[in-house]
């Protein structure tokens, strides 16, 4: 048997972990051969594969990024699954490994269940927004590198004596602000499920101020103001069909400084939270999903992803998990209230 295996969408920490179980399972427990397909579903319709041994693959669970490019390509373009199919056959490829996000799911998904391509998935996402996983790899590396970076802002914030505006990345959920804010004991955290006024904004701004501490705001690239404008929060464009994200940061720093009277900087972490090496948990946590992929390529489970459900990986249909966005709970925003101010 033959697994080609890809990584779509955008990269994240833990990438590389996951391919390196996968081939390190499949080679010693299956004696399958693995073909790396290069850039995501680009490397599949332009038949741009290499083979990948176990020798390729060492020392990997640490490294960043991805050794096989990533892409956001669409599975429907360019010959779609018909020249997938061409390709798989002529390679000796029976199954397809799909590293990705919720899109990359979504199309692996389709390819299995509606084409009947032998492709089984394994969830990727610094937002951690995917249902059908409790966690998934490369959120817990995010979170610490904003964790960090925000007590990093906190120390200049104090000798200066000004209030810090901290925007994290997580498309339309606020997991790593949530998680930042909460690690890093931020005074405002605000996330797009949970939309507050402007002047709830200001109210934790200056009762941190009141006591003498140095404000730390933290945004999550998708929030809203309650009370913002329609014509402002209607701002977007057409990239990739996805409505423009973040800059909110910069739009609330002069706002807090005006209405508290403390001068304000703001900071956009971007994609420094998909950079460089993973942290132990999603090494570990990346590896055991790899591992269980390879497994459930050489059992046939087509159209099914690993996933984690508390500790135990466990096998979920692709398609009921790119169902729905899973957002910040109400009692998980409850217990971050009772933290601000
Ligand atoms: O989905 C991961 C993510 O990093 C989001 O948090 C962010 O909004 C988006 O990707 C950025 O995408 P790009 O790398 O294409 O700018």
């Amino acid at each position: 048997m033959r697994i080609g295996i890809m990584t779509s969408g955008g990269d994240g920490p833990g990438l590389n972990a996951v391919i390196r179980g996968a081939v390190r399972k499949g080679a010693r427990a299956h004696r399958v051969e693995f073909a790396g397909i290069r850039d995501g579903w680009r490397g599949l319709l332009e038949d741009d594969i290499s083979p990948l041994t176990t020798y390729d693959v060492r020392g990997l669970s640490g490294r960043g990024g991805t050794i096989l490019g990533t892409s956001r390509t669409h599975p429907y373009s360019g010959g779609g699954p018909d020249r997938m199919r061409e390709v798989l056959a002529a390679r000796g490829i029976d199954a397809v490994i799909a590293i990705g996000g919720e899109g990359t799911l979504a199309g692996a998904a389709r390819l299995a269940d509606d084409e009947g391509l032998p492709v089984v998935g394994v969830p990727k996402t610094i937002d951690n927004d995917l249902d059908g996983t409790d966690y998934t790899f490369g959120f817990d590396t995010a979170s610490a590198i904003a964790t960090e970076s925000i007590d990093r802002l906190r120390t200049t914030a104090e000798s200066h004596h000004r209030c810090m505006v901290v925007e994290v990345m997580g498309r339309h959920v606020g997991w790593i602000a949530l998680h930042a804010g909460m690690a890093a004991g931020a005074h405002a955290v605000l996330i797009p499920e949970f939309p507050v006024p402007y002047d709830r904004i200001y109210r934790w701004v200056r009762s941190a101020q009141d006591r003498g501490r140095a404000p730390i705001v933290v945004v999550a690239e998708g929030f809203v103001p309650e009370d913002r404008g329609e014509a402002v929060a209607a701002k977007g464009d057409a990239r990739d069909g996805r409505p423009r994200l973040g800059g909110i940061a910069e739009e609330l720093a002069p706002l807090i400084e005006e209405a508290t009277g403390i001068e304000t900087r703001s900071t956009v972490l971007g994609h420094l939270q998909r950079g460089g090496s993973p942290t132990a948990y999603d090494r570990v946590l990346s590896t055991r999903l790899g591992m269980a992929a390879a497994d459930m390529a050489v059992e046939r489970a087509w159209g099914q992803m690993a996933s984690l459900d508390s500790t135990e990986i466990v096998r979920v249909r692709m398609a009921d998990a790119v169902d729905r966005l899973k957002r910040v709970p109400r009692s998980r925003w409850d217990e971050m209230q009772i933290l601000l101010g």
